[in-house]
């Protein structure tokens, strides 16, 4: 079976055609990180407008470098919560056209849970360089799911069942390092600019606190923010009546290496702890990172150390927005539910992971 994914839920306009959830055979992403980076994040508006520019083109060269035609295509997989609005909205409406011209069934698709099903793609045609894992998760398996807007720790039995068992009650992880960067001066998009800047700092330099919350798998991030910005008005002899974003001008590159460096370690080794908690709770078959912080290599090195088990990590191009990931969880949605109306598709910004497990 072979599903043509589609995804537009933030700053990646992409289509790709997989193949039986597990064979990528065409994976386009048009990234709008440029048009960005001159206002420093995602501005909402420009975002939608980039996306009706290019989903067509995007669409067209999936299914063009899948050697695919319309008869070849079993499926629709589009992205339909969360993200922003009117991006959400370009997607869906594409999709729900082109379900309904080429009389193809459609699925709508949670974008935080398919973020996990980066890891389920284990095959690849060859015009494409993936290094990817050789077999696919097992279940129980256990997933840090590590973006720009979740941060959570999901149990998951089989495909559409799972237990979420804690998230971030305000920040999320991505988040945390895009502000962190910004305090600091250093470029957007903030992943990886700190984790780069992180190589040549000190992460001991400063020692900033790990949040303790009821729920021992829940994470918080606003106060390891907050603690980096007191650290730096401290370094820079201000306090916090001086204006935030004149401070990064007041810091060298060895300074802005070690708050780099000090914030990645705190950052990561909570994400860590809770991790190895929850394994060592559950002791679950497999263990998924997910999102777009999944490609920080820190962060893959930390859990190689601290887990007692082989994790097959996806790869990068696989962890950022992609529509690869929504094809493949597609597919596997499409062996248990039946496909939507495209007439009724709506878009649903919010709707957290909670609400979308489907029973197979
Ligand atoms: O999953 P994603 O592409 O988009 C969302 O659905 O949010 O994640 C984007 C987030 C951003 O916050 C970005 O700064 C972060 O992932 N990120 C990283 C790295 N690469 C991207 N964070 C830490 N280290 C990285 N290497
Ligand atoms: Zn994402």
């Amino acid at each position: 079976m072979k599903v043509l994914g589609i995804e537009s839920s933030c700053d990646e306009t992409a289509a790709s055609v997989v193949e039986d959830g597990r064979k990528v055979l065409s994976h386009v992403v048009n990234t709008q990180i440029d048009i960005h980076a001159a206002y420093g994040g995602v501005v909402p508006e420009v975002a939608a407008r980039s996306h009706i520019e290019v989903i067509n083109p995007v669409v067209n060269q999936a299914l063009r470098e899948a050697n695919c035609t319309w008869d070849d295509i079993d499926a629709i997989a589009v992205t339909y919560a969360p993200g922003l609005i009117g991006s959400l909205l370009i997607g869906t409406l594409a999709a729900r056209t082109l379900a309904t011209i080429h009389s193809k069934p459609l699925y709508p698709i949670h974008h935080v849970e398919a973020h996990v099903y980066a890891n389920f793609v284990v095959e690849q045609s060859p015009n494409l360089s993936f290094n990817l894992p050789s077999e696919q998760p097992k279940f129980p398996m256990l997933a840090l799911i590590v973006s720009g807007g979740h941060t959570q720790l999901v149990l998951f039995r089989d495909h559409g069942d799972y237990e979420l068992l804690g998230q971030t009650q305000d920040d999320a992880v991505g988040e945390a390092f895009d502000k962190v960067a910004k305090i600091t001066g250093l470029p957007y998009p903030g992943g990886p600019s700190i984790a780069k800047a992180a190589l040549t700092g000190d992460p001991h330099k400063y020692r900033f606190p790990k949040s303790k919350l009821q729920n021992p798998y829940d994470y918080s991030f606003s106060g390891l923010k907050t603690a980096v910005l007191r650290a730096v008005q401290a370094e820079t002899g201000h306090d916090y009546t001086f204006p935030s974003h004149e401070l990064p001008g007041l810091l060298n590159d060895v300074q802005r290496a070690n708050f780099a460096a000090s914030f990645q370690q705190t950052a990561i080794e909570t994400l860590v702890d809770k991790a190895e908690l929850a394994f060592n709770a559950y002791s679950p078959a497999s263990v998924v990172i997910a999102g777009g912080v999944a490609a920080n290599q820190e962060l893959r090195r930390m859990l190689r150390e601290r887990l007692p088990i082989n994790i097959n990590y996806a790869p990068i191009q696989l962890c950022t927005d992609n529509a690869t990931m929504i094809a493949t969880l597609g597919y596997y949605r499409a062996q248990a539910l039946p496909p939507v109306d495209p007439r009724d598709l709506d878009v649903t910004p919010s709707l957290s992971m909670t609400n979308t497990a489907w029973a197979l």
